[in-house]
């Protein structure tokens, strides 16, 4: 890649809801010394409310367009050693996908079908899959995203079998190799 085409020193998290973004996001924050930024705490912390409450009241194009904002704004604030972890479904947006390559290393943790609903049903604070069937939900949500994730991704991580510290390593050594090669 072109060193004029190398995005600022960030990075960041993408992937399905319960691939554990944030915990490796966190991880990987203190190891580098670089802020954590969790998108959806963000946007509940200027909106005054949970994610499930701006769901129900205003709406998902509301949230979107929350999560866009705030994207473009860290685009716009030379946003630098920071760990950024998006929501799952950051990627449904052309504009979006081309944000997050312009905000840093993008980074997508892939977890298989089965971590994911194990994950994801431990609480409800995910109004998306707040459904009679929430594993046909993510499998149709999994199918329709994971060709976005791909394009989107600077790097592919599977974390299946790997502990969130293995998955935080391997992305620690890839981010050194991106942003320390100028060719
Ligand atoms: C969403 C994922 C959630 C949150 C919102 C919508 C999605 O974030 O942004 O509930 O569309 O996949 P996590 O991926 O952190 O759960």
């Amino acid at each position: 890649m072109d060193a004029a085409e190398k995005p600022p020193e960030n990075i960041v998290l993408i992937g399905f809801m319960g691939c554990g973004k944030s915990t490796v996001g966190r991880e990987i924050g203190a190891r580098l010394g670089y802020r954590l930024v969790d998108m959806d705490r963000e946007i509940e912390h200027r909106a005054g409310r949970g994610i499930p409450a701006i769901f129900e009241h205003d709406g998902a194009e509301v949230f979107r367009d929350m999560e866009s904002r705030l994207l473009e704004s860290f685009v716009a604030d030379g946003l630098q050693r920071h760990i950024v972890s998006t929501g799952g479904g950051v990627v449904g947006r052309a504009a979006n996908r081309a944000l997050l390559r312009r905000l840093g290393y993008v980074v997508w943790i892939d977890a298989p079908f089965e971590t994911i609903l194990e994950r994801t049903s431990r609480n409800r604070n995910r109004p998306l899959l707040r459904t009679g069937d929430p594993e046909a939900r993510i499998r149709e949500l999994m199918s329709e995203r994971e060709p976005l994730y791909d394009e989107v991704a600077h790097l592919r991580i599977d974390g299946d079998g790997l502990s969130s510290a293995e998955i935080a390593t391997g992305i620690i050594e890839c981010a050194r190799y991106f942003f320390a090669d100028r060719s």
